[in-house]
């Protein structure tokens, strides 16, 4: 399987390296009722460090009200980690919801001006009617927490400049404690920050997945040009930041 269209700048021994490792995952030795617990095996740093990132976030919202709310969910890693934290670090606070924004069918029409190499329609699609699959793996995870008759997650399919507006109109009492950019596009992104920038407080976090990336230079200019004028903090976390994440607090 070639991993390597979707890996941006990646080198080529690296993805040879992860390439054996997917190898050896599905050709794995282990017992199948074993596999999940075991799969650290088959992590790299890479992953792992972006899920301590995550961990080290979320104990920023501890002591704040609001929801998550992520711009770019994909195959849904990330939600499936912020329940994870939620049920480890807020079991009972139901009123944490975690909301996820995609088409599920990849990039939205991209307009000329946010045409990149690697930024096309159509890019990163998933598989069709994913969303339905992770709706259910999200509700059987559920099942594993506290409070599992309270669903307190909600996949919004479509693109941003479709489904944001009516989803805040419907929701107009939700807050964000933490809000995840993610969706590569400068024009999406800047849709997105004048829409919710409302919506956040003192103290809410804002996470930006490509902080000055060479491939990926959309969400940085977007919040920029957006919120530039109240000169905005960037923070790394030291040791285990992945390379371009950053996060900024609202002030
Ligand atoms: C980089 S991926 C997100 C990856 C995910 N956060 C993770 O780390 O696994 C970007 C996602 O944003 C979605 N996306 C991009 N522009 C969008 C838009 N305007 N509306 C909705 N989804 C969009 C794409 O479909 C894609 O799944």
């Amino acid at each position: 399987m070639d991993r390597s269209s979707e890996r941006g700048i990646s080198t080529k021994e690296y993805l040879k390296a992860e390439n054996e490792i997917y190898n050896l995952y599905k050709s794995s030795a282990i017992n199948e009722n074993e596999i999940l617990e075991n799969l650290n095996l088959f992590t790299t740093v890479q992953h792992k460090k972006r899920e301590i990132f995550f961990y080290e976030i979320y104990k920023k919202i501890i002591g704040m009200p609001g929801s998550i709310i992520q711009f770019g969910v994909r195959w849904g890693r990330e939600l499936a980690l912020f329940e994870m934290l939620r049920t480890i670090f807020e079991p009972f606070n139901h009123s944490r919801s975690i909301y996820g924004f995609d088409t599920f069918t990849g990039y939205p029409k991209i307009k000329k001006k946010d045409q990149t190499k690697l930024i096309k329609t159509g890019g990163l699609a998933v598989s069709k009617n994913y969303e339905k699959y992770l709706n259910k793996l999200l509700k059987v995870r559920e099942q594993l927490n506290p409070l599992p008759q309270t669903q307190k997650f909600n996949l919004i399919k479509g693109s941003v400049e479709n489904t944001l507006e009516p989803f805040l109109e419907k929701n107009k009492h939700q807050y964000f404690a933490m809000v995840h950019l993610d969706l590569n596009i400068s024009s999406s992104t800047k849709f997105v920050i004048q829409k919710i920038k409302n919506r956040l407080f003192k103290g809410s976090i804002v996470i930006v997945d490509e902080t000055c990336h060479p491939e990926f230079s959309g969400e940085m200019s977007a919040i920029i040009e957006e919120l530039g004028d109240i000169k905005l903090r960037f923070k790394r976390i030291p040791h285990i930041n992945s390379t371009w994440q950053s996060y900024f607090e609202v002030e």
